[in-house]
């Protein structure tokens, strides 16, 4: 755990929380005052020399930002592709996939709105199957496994929803996912950032995640994962000049790296606030940040739980930051709204973000309380104290 001098400083270090109570980091978190000037200074750079002239004197820096985000995913640099959000990172992974009509993909019920309208709007005849869940809203392993055929080909799990702090226990669907020899799927845009994640724990072959969330990074950021082994059996769904060589009239030869999937132009001052960003998050740790979070989340619950017109909708054994509630007499755009008005930031969810999740669940709407390392007990009690007056 951290002490008081360490959230003394990350709170001075991050000047968005002298102004406001962030709880919407699930969101876009605040970046720490390192993130924000790092890309300043670069913005001011190409400005003053040039962006092409900029991008070749930064170079070392810019690609030092694929070590960083190896090292917090403990994976090999060759296997990482930049990206501007995580769904163009999940995408490029799955467009990738050598699909045939009728192969399966295996779905958990919090499945994020934008992969599985990926699956729907495939041009391929593709069956989705969800996982159901246990009483507590865990994800059943033992179903996940007697559900696996010759026909599956893909396991795709959201780590943590959009909705609410339940974590899916991915490094067990890992082990079945290699036991089973199945391409696995992990989408992480809640966890980078939040939980210490591995990807040899994973045992994932892909995981795609954004900077913006968790990791406190810049918007317009995203990063890919691709396992060395399955590099060669994915093809990218996009090329260009940067991800292939144009070598005769009639052939072109793709290069073996993951960055593959990316195309050639991006938004310099992002990546290198983006390494900013995983410097920054390693420098915290990031189990002791899972700690803290897990902590502050729990407070937030137990503090919400006392209070008799607010309803909690968060399941699982293992939560996370994001805590979701509802309050009687109030829509949840009410809810958010009425706490902005005193500089109070939360965010709120309708049906179609996880229609499979929502529906399941009977829920039209949850309001959600995303808390961080830097958000303090002071802030929750300032949440707890607005919505008792409503
Ligand atoms: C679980 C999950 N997956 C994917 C995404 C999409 O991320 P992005 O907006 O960076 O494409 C989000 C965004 O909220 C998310 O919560």
């Amino acid at each position: 755990m951290f002490t008081t001098k360490d959230l003394a400083k990350f709170r001075a270090e991050t000047p968005g929380c002298q102004k406001v109570v962030h709880f919407n980091n699930a969101g876009s978190a605040l970046p720490p005052e390192p993130v924000l000037h790092r890309q300043l200074a670069y913005l001011k750079e190409e400005a003053r020399i040039g962006g092409y002239e900029a991008h070749a004197k930064y170079l070392d820096e810019i690609e030092a930002t694929y070590s960083a985000v190896a090292r917090l995913l403990n994976a090999n640099q060759a296997e990482m592709a930049l990206m501007e959000n995580a769904t163009q990172a999940w995408n490029a992974a799955f467009q990738a996939i050598p699909w045939h009509d009728g192969d399966e993909i295996l779905v958990n019920q919090s499945d994020y709105a934008s992969n599985y309208l990926a699956y729907l709007h495939h041009p391929k005849k593709l069956k989705i199957s969800v996982v159901p869940n246990q009483d507590q809203g865990d994800v059943n392993l033992e179903a996940l496994e007697q559900m696996i055929s010759e026909k599956t080909r893909l396991i795709a799990i959201t780590h943590m929803p959009t909705n609410g702090g339940v974590l899916a226990p991915a490094e067990a669907i890992g082990a079945i996912a290699k036991t089973k020899g199945v391409l696995y799927l992990l989408d992480a845009c809640q966890t980078a950032g939040q939980y210490p994640l591995d990807v040899e724990k994973l045992q994932c072959d892909m995981l795609s995640a954004t900077g913006r969330k968790y990791l406190r990074g810049p918007r317009g950021t995203g990063f890919l994962y691709v396992r060395k082994a399955c590099l060669n059996t994915l093809t990218p769904y996009t090329i260009d000049l940067h991800s292939a060589t144009w070598t005769g009239e009639q052939v072109y030869e793709i290069r073996q790296d993951a960055r593959k999937f990316e195309t050639w132009e991006s938004n310099k001052a992002n990546v290198l606030g983006l390494k900013m960003a995983v410097d920054y998050a390693l420098d915290v740790g990031l189990e002791p940040i899972w700690q803290r979070i897990q902590h502050l989340a729990q407070v937030l619950r137990t503090e919400l739980g006392g209070i008799d017109r607010v309803k909690l909708h968060d399941q699982g054994t293992v939560r996370g930051g994001i805590v979701a509630f509802t309050v009687s007499g109030y829509t949840a755009a009410q809810v958010q709204q009425r706490l902005q008005d005193v500089h109070i930031h939360v965010s709120w969810n309708g049906v179609a973000n996880t229609y499979l999740d929502m529906t399941r669940r009977g829920l039209q709407e949850i309001v959600r309380a995303s808390v961080h390392y830097y958000n303090t007990e002071d802030e929750i009690a300032q949440l707890v104290k607005a919505l008792k007056e409503f």
